[in-house]
Formats: C-alpha cells, structure tokens, sequence
C-alpha cells in the first residue's frame, strides 16, 4: 500500500518529511519509474498522469490544488475516488488575500494611488463599513473562511451558494432569486466559486451591469469565470470603480493585456493562496487515515458536479 506523489522538488522533500512522520506506516514514493504499480493505492497529483491505468490498485487521487478544474475527468477511472486539496495553508492565504483586497478596496486605495500618480492631493468620500456591503459567489470551504476572517470589520455581508446554507452573521442566499439579490446588493463581489460548466463565464457584462454603481470585484476563483472586456468596459464606463485579479484566462496573461496597464486593476500572478507542503501532507495522512477506517473524506469531489 504506497502513495505516489508527484510534486516538484523543492516541495517534495517538505512533503515527504511531514508524511512519514504523520502516517509511518504507508510508505510514499516520489518516483513512478521505481515504485511496483501494484502497490499505489494513493496518488497525489495536480493531473490525472497520462499512465494512470498502470495502477490497477488506486483508490483515492488527491489533487494538489483546491480547484480541480484542470482534472479532466473522464481518464481517471470511475472507481477512483477524487479529494481536492483542503488545508489550513490554502484557507489563511486565501483569508489573508481577500481581506486584503477588500480593505484596500474599503478604504479606496485604488483611487488614492491613481491619484498619487497625477499628485492630486484629495479626500475621497468614504463610506463605513457598516454601510459597505461585501458579497461573496461561493459559500464553500473559502468562501466561508474569507466571511469569517472579514466579520470583525463590520461590513455587511452576504454569500451566496447552489445549496442554502445559515451561517451567523452573513445574509445566505441561494438559487437564481437568491443570485440576482446578492448581485444587486454587494458593493464589493468576491468570487469564490469553482469552475464548472455552470460558472464558466459567470462574471459578464449582464452579472457587471447589475452591481451597485461604483461597485468593485475581487476575483480569486478561476480566470474562466470573468469575461476580460465586459470588465475593462465596466470600468472604463465608470460602473465599476476596481477590481483585484489573482486569475485570469489564459494565465499568464500575454504582455500586450489592457489589464496589466489598466489604473484600476490590481493584478497577481495566481498566488492568493499557494499549497504548503506541511499543512497538505497533514490533510493527505489524515484522509488517508480517515479511508482506512472508513470515515468520510474531507473534500471529496462529486464527479457528477465536477466540485
Ligand atoms: P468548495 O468548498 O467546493 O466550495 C464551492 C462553493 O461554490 C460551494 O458553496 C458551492 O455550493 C458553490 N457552488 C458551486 N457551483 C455552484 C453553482 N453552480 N451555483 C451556486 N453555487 C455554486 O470550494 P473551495 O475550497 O471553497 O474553493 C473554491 C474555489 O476557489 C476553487 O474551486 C478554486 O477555483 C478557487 N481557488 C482559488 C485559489 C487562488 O489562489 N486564486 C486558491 C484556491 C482555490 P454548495 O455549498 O451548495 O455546494
Ligand atoms: C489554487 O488555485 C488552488 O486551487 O489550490
């Protein structure tokens, strides 16, 4: 019984340290060539390998990222359960990237650095965070960390996800009633969601047009949900005043992209959060440990939502 990981180098070592002490009794192999196919019941991978039939035995493959939108679905075998990542370094980056965001959103750092550019020294006028109104497309794993990281600044928030859900403090909607509302109501939008045939394309120009005026977005799910020019045109037409980009499509973005010069987007290359090695090898031993004694795993993917 071996798992198999494939992860690059600098972060294999960390991996495997944290593994073997956590779950000594199943020994990992960072090598395909060497391991006995037979053997692999576990496989940790950000893709399904081209080879994966060579492992007649695989139970469970573990995706190395909290998306699994780059799995493509139909070359795992059916059997084959798929866990995405959930671990605690994935969820503080992402709370501290998107509380970030939206106090620099708040608090109108975007306008103020345009303004430095042009030495403009100027009050903006800002609202309280009571009267600020922070809506987030995603009720999961992050999207209800980065709601529990933001509530002690008194913002008003709401979320919204496919299943209704109650969590203190945050105005929960679901449905196609419960989208229009948390569209017209969120002063800043953070998308949290997974990309699924039913999200690809979400953030266009009917969803932008029915934000609040002056209204900014915070986009850390995937770059496929945004239409790129119904944000330019939404910002150029002033409807919009700032978006955060941490993903995009295609990533990276080609050196002649208005968003790289555009005053009012904020862009990162895909780091909001970032896997770390410790943390994920605790999740991996504790889920395995969970199959062996037929618990439940945390985060398993239901291949028929493909989230
Ligand atoms: P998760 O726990 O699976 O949560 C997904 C949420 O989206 C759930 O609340 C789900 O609703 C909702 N949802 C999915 N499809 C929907 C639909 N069609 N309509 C309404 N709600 C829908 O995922 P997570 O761990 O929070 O991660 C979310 C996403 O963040 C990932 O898939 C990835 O794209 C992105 N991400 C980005 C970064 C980055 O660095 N930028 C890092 C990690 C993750 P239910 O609760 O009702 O199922
Ligand atoms: C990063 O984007 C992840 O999905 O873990």
């Amino acid at each position: 019984m071996t798992l198999l990981c494939n992860l690059d180098s600098a972060r294999a070592a960390a991996f495997a340290a944290v593994f073997e002490r956590a779950l000594p009794e199943i020994p990992l192999s960072l090598d395909p060539a060497s391991v006995d196919p037979e053997e692999v019941r576990y496989l940790l991978s950000w893709q399904v390998p081209a080879d994966v039939d060579r492992y007649p035995n695989l139970e469970i493959m573990f995706s190395t990222s909290a998306g699994i939108d780059q799995i493509a679905f139909d070359t795992l075998p059916a059997n084959v359960k798929l866990v995405r990542m959930v671990e605690d370094g994935i969820i503080r980056m992402m709370q501290e990237y998107v509380a970030l965001s939206v106090l620099m959103l708040h608090r109108n750092f975007v306008g103020y650095k345009d303004q430095q550019a042009k030495a403009i020294w100027q009050v903006i006028a800002q609202p309280q965070a009571a009267e600020r109104r922070i809506g987030v497309l995603g009720l999961g794993v992050l999207g209800q960390a980065v709601l529990e990281r933001l509530a002690p600044f008194g913002f008003e928030l709401s979320g919204w996800s496919r299943s209704a859900k109650h969590i203190a403090g945050v105005t929960c909607l679901s449905g196609e009633e419960g989208f229009a509302k948390l569209i017209a109501t969120s002063d800043i939008l953070i998308c949290l969601l997974p990309l699924t045939g039913e999200t690809t394309g979400l953030l266009d120009a009917g969803l932008l047009a029915r934000l609040p005026q002056g209204a900014s977005l915070v986009q850390v799910g995937r770059g496929a949900h945004l239409d790129h020019q119904a944000l330019l045109d939404a910002l150029d037409r002033g409807h919009l005043s700032a978006a955060v980009l941490d993903v995009t499509e295609p990533e990276p973005l080609p050196a002649a992209h208005p968003f790289w010069s555009h005053s009012r987007i904020v862009l990162t290359p895909h780091i909001a959060s970032i896997t770390q090695p410790t943390t994920a090898a605790l999740a991996v031993s504790d889920n395995i440990r969970r199959h062996l004694q037929d618990q439940d795993l945390i985060g398993l993917v239901d291949r028929t939502r493909n989230y």
